[in-house]
């Protein structure tokens, strides 16, 4: 990860240490919710802020590199001992089993990278509770990113998220350079629903 990304990653993640405006609400949201599943965590930092404020929450995360893995593992040490948070080397593609369904699932800057995007949006609603809800996070990367292309992708995003069959979406913006969007949505089966987990 180049280190401009990662002073923007820092930047946007600092605002949930000091949540006001815009940030303050998508800080909110995230917190507000006491199971969250995490997918490409890179170094962790998302994951700490959120154990951080999860109280009696329970924070899950997966990532494909075990170099990720580990470095995530190190940052958050006190909270995996605790048990409050787990994080396990996996990709997207082949999703490990849980228990129980998941309140919120976050990814940020990762989806990107996936193969068959839709697909694996599928398969993270039947991970979520009826009612659950996902929150997509980019920045673009591309040289000269404006907030015009933010809005494209954010768009992209929402795009992808009515394919895999989510509703109730809105789109959250941290005024970075550029900006950077958290697109919400929300998994609408109801109990019982085909789509849900047995
Ligand atoms: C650009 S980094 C973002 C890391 C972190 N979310 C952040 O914002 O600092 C993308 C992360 O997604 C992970 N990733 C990419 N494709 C993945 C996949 N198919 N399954 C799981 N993790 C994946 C990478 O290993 C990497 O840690």
């Amino acid at each position: 990860m180049n280190s401009l990304k990662q002073r923007a990653i820092s930047r946007g993640v600092r605002q949930f240490g000091h949540p006001r405006g815009i940030a303050g609400r998508m800080a909110g949201w995230v917190m507000a919710h006491r199971r969250v599943l995490e997918i490409g965590f890179g170094p962790g930092v998302a994951i700490a802020e959120l154990a951080h404020r999860a109280g009696r929450g329970h924070i899950h995360g997966i990532d494909h590199s075990a170099v990720m893995v580990r470095r995530a593992s190190r940052r958050n040490r006190a909270a995996v001992r605790a048990g409050r948070v787990e994080l396990v080397q996996s990709s997207v593609d082949r999703l490990p089993r849980f228990d129980e369904p998941f309140d919120a699932i976050l990814t940020v800057n990762s989806l990107g990278f996936w193969a068959e995007p839709v697909n694996r949006l599928r398969d993270l609603r039947r991970l979520l509770r009826p009612g659950g809800r996902i929150a997509l996070v980019t920045q673009p990367r591309c040289p000269g990113a404006t907030r015009d292309t933010t809005a494209r992708a954010a768009q992209e995003l929402q795009d992808l998220l009515t394919q895999a069959g989510f509703g109730q979406m809105r789109v959250e913006t941290l005024e970075l350079d550029p900006p950077v969007a958290c697109v919400l949505a929300t998994n609408p089966a109801t109990a019982g629903g085909d789509d849900q987990p047995a």
